[in-house]
């Protein structure tokens, strides 16, 4: 497995449409292991593949928050797609791996439903709320070449002391 370079604005892979994929071969398989090390190595919590330079619809999640009795969970989901959106919203500051050094608000879906396959091909569902729910937005998000800076209200400048602080995605 290898921590692969995080691409950042403005490199056009993340604003293009990542493709299908089709094909749940080994360049997957590698591809996801990766990603998923590049994701630790950042540290970060989510990680979209246009993000290490990869046009296709892949993202790796990993999260847990005890307080709010959520597991450790590690999820591999190839072409996820949201499919439903709750009415209710909240607003969060959010950053982005490949906007270093700034974030913003951002009105996201309280619980979505999101479904995809895993790895194998297998199909995959899932319905995440709270924070969990605001970082499959956010991937998703990236394989259609859209950042949280498009959807942001304020703004800010962080230090990488403070991005250090937070959830990065
Ligand atoms: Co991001």
């Amino acid at each position: 497995m290898t921590v692969r370079t995080i691409v950042t604005i403005p490199q056009p892979v993340l604003r293009r449409k990542a493709a299908r994929v089709t094909d749940f071969g080994p360049d997957l398989q590698k591809l996801i292991d990766d990603m998923i090390d590049t994701m630790r190595a950042a540290p970060g919590v989510g990680l979209a593949a246009p993000q290490v330079g990869v046009s296709r619809r892949v993202i790796v999640v990993e999260y847990e928050d005890p307080e709010a009795g959520i597991p450790h969970q590690l999820y591999a989901v190839v072409n996820p797609e949201i499919v439903a959106f709750s009415k209710a919203t909240e607003v969060g500051v959010e950053g982005c791996l490949s906007i270093p050094g700034i974030v913003g608000e951002v009105e996201r879906a309280l619980t979505v439903e999101v479904r995809g396959v895993d790895r194998r091909g297998r199909p995959f569902s899932l319905r995440p709320s709270g924070w969990l729910a605001r970082i499959f937005q956010h991937e998703i998000d990236h394989l259609n070449g859209v950042l949280f800076t498009d959807r942001a209200a304020r703004i800010e400048r962080v230090s990488p002391a403070e991005a250090a602080e937070m959830d990065r995605v």
